[in-house]
């Protein structure tokens, strides 16, 4: 029976650190950090993990402000907007919620931050600097990975690891940090994807497997072996009858894998909530790193 890996338990832990910080830089007549969104239409999940990263920012003593365009806004608004925040000295990191909409080229806009309010360390400066294990602003997704590994102190050295999905928010940066020289890291690394034949005779052969696919209950028990630790970064929105009108199902198969795995992460309260409190130890970074602070 495997162990819980709890990121919602760890990721309270966290914002309360940064809340303690907060109220620490606030004590001493400091402003607090800011943090900006911007939102582009109407994507139903883009408007939720928005809304919950402005809650987050309440909850730890940020400043944020969230920037609404309609769908139909032009890049040349868009970058109009990023050059503002850029310039701004009440701003230390800002996030333009992805998917974009085709109108808008996502790279332009990408290049278009200073990377040094970056905080989705998403610019290549910044992506570039991760690879080459310089100090910078890490994507909250597998910086949160990493940072529940770390707390539950999970051996990553030596072990295989296969990493499933090569997106630039997960997958890519996810496999270079767990190939770097650091703990958590020092794993060998096998980057899997929709080209890759017979996935299961990597999985099967894995010590650490972070899926991120999109694909619910993707994982079966019999991919993986015994004492496995498994990390699932799916939150696919599977339509049903309650409240919300929708559920989270992840890429793992949770109740055959969690028989077999050695460790795993739930799916909702594992992943998703250490992405939540990455950003605001990403944001806490670019104020004490700005220029403009006293
Ligand atoms: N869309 C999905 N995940 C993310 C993220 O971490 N940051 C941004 N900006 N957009 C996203």
């Amino acid at each position: 029976m495997a162990k819980i890996l709890d990121g919602l338990k760890v990721s309270k832990e966290i914002k309360k650190e940064i809340g303690v910080e907060v109220e620490k830089i606030v004590a001493g007549k400091h402003r607090p950090p800011h943090l900006v969104a911007i939102l582009v239409g109407k994507n139903g999940a883009s408007m939720t993990y928005v809304k919950n990263k402005i809650k987050d920012c309440e909850e730890v003593g940020f400043k944020s402000t969230m920037i609404d365009f309609p769908s139909t806004v032009s890049e040349a608004e868009l970058l109009e907007t990023i050059d503002e925040l850029n310039k701004s000295k009440d701003v230390d990191g800002f996030i333009v919620q992805l998917p974009l909409p085709k109108q808008i080229d996502q790279e332009k806009i990408i290049m278009a931050i200073d990377p040094r309010k970056d905080v989705d360390g998403f610019h290549p400066e910044n992506f570039g600097k991760m690879a080459l294990e310089m100090a910078t602003f890490l994507p909250a997704t597998p910086f949160g990975i990493i940072t529940l590994l770390e707390r539950y102190h999970i051996d990553t050295k030596g072990k295989h690891c296969v990493v499933i999905g090569r997106s630039r928010i997960v997958g890519k940066p996810m496999s270079i940090l767990m190939g770097r020289k650091d703990f958590p890291g020092n794993s060998t690394v096998t980057l899997t994807h929709s080209y890759t034949p017979h996935i299961e005779d990597f999985t099967k052969k894995a010590d650490i497997i972070i899926t991120a696919l999109g694909d619910p209950n993707f994982l079966k028990a019999d991919m993986i072996k015994e004492g496995a630790i498994i990390i699932d970064v799916g939150i696919t929105r599977v339509e049903d009858d309650s409240e919300k009108g929708y559920r989270l199902i992840g890429d793992v198969d949770f109740e055959s894998c969690k028989e077999k795995a050695g460790w795993i992460t739930p799916v909702p309260g594992g992943v998703g909530p250490m992405t939540r409190a990455m950003l605001m130890k990403n944001t806490l970074l670019a104020y004490k790193t700005s220029v403009y602070n006293d």
